[in-house]
């Protein structure tokens, strides 16, 4: 059997550099022809993290989100056509496979949707194969960037690139509120994935977005290392102003719900019944706006691609030197202080 690695195995071996200023490092990542993000960063399509404010407020900082697919057609196209309006914007949307998920796409091409996402736990799928192959010929008239996943292997993203992806999420089981592991027992560490289908997705001329267990800047800095042309966020969004739903007052305390789609509060909510449940729901310290938060993440990708003395998304890919850690390095690259003052 052999051994896979998850973001906290992992370290980059600092570099020379000559970079003064973080300003001189461009962290731009281009997903297709007319798919350029300057801030290489996703908003997961979940119902409590991309809808318009999400999708409003990451689109002016540079990323996108892909707006979830848990409502009717005409919302969906709606919140796809405010953010069009709101200027130079850039918005994905996801939809999910057979008949329903066709009208879904051509709804959203026609108000004006730049990505597509086909949004499926399991996307290494018949019903995915069909509804690529149905939608492949529709997007190319509106040049819409088609997505699809989730998938954890080479195989996979070479059958999906086949099927007419143009990029593909990579993860299966890795999410913060991920139980497919403990449900089905199958999956793999998002990081090691990525790393397995790099060379897979250059050979089929298709980006990869890393997707699920990322939780900080550093593990953005990884999925690079390993291969990921962009990341998708979901937990280390959640909690903030943009995120749909309400903020709820618990013992003083603000919270707002972050849950997997495949929970049972999300399945109750957009299907009125459960089935396999794979996913779990979570309240969160209410955090504020996600705008201090991506600014954040958008200064560590910078510091991290300078400690590789790298200055754009390519010079760090061909530079960066990944290690393997021990535990007790992993230990140390946590904070570990013992005893606090005051
Ligand atoms: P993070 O770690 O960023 O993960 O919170 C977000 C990603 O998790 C996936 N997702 C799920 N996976 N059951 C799963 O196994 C679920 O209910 C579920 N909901 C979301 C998805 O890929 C998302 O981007």
């Amino acid at each position: 059997m052999r051994k896979t690695l998850s973001y906290d195995d992992v370290l980059l071996e600092p570099q020379y550099s000559n970079i003064a200023s973080r300003k001189e490092v461009d962290i731009s990542t281009t997903l297709g022809p007319d798919l350029t993000l300057t801030l290489p960063i996703i908003a997961s399509p979940m119902d409590t993290i991309s809808g318009f404010e999400m999708a409003q407020t990451i689109s002016r900082m540079g990323g996108m989100a892909i707006i979830h697919r848990y409502m009717d057609i005409i919302e969906q196209c709606k919140i796809v056509t405010d953010i069009k309006n709101d200027g130079d914007s850039i918005v994905g949307a996801a939809i999910g496979t057979g008949d329903e998920a066709v009208i879904r796409a051509q709804a959203l091409c026609a108000a004006g949707v730049d990505v597509l996402c086909v949004d499926v736990a399991h996307g290494h799928h018949e019903l995915v194969r069909k509804t690529l192959s149905i939608l492949r010929p529709k997007v190319e008239a509106h040049g819409v960037h088609l997505m699809a996943g989730n998938v954890a292997t080479p195989d996979a993203v070479a059958a999906l690139a086949a099927w007419g992806a143009d990029s593909i999420r990579i993860g299966i089981g890795g999410g913060s509120i991920c139980s497919t592991r403990i449900q089905t027992g199958h999956g793999m560490p998002t990081f090691q994935s990525v790393l397995d289908c790099a060379i897979a997705a250059d050979a089929a001329g298709v980006k990869l977005i890393a997707d699920g267990g990322i939780k900080n800047s550093g593990d953005i800095v990884k999925s690079f290392a390993a291969g990921a042309d962009c990341v998708m966020l979901g937990s280390a969004l959640a909690g903030t102003d943009e995120c749909p739903g309400r903020i709820v007052s618990m013992n003083g305390q603000k919270y707002k719900e972050y849950r997997g789609m495949a929970s049972a509060e999300a399945q109750l909510s957009w299907r009125g019944r459960t089935s396999s449940l794979e996913g779990v729901a979570s309240m969160l310290p209410y955090r504020g706006s996600v705008v201090p938060i991506l600014q954040q993440l958008d200064n560590g990708i910078r510091s991290g691609f300078s400690y590789s003395g790298a200055r754009s998304m390519e010079e760090f890919m061909n530079k960066c030197k990944l290690l393997q850690q021990t535990p007790a390095g992993q230990l140390e690259s946590s904070t570990h202080i013992k005893v606090r003052y005051g």
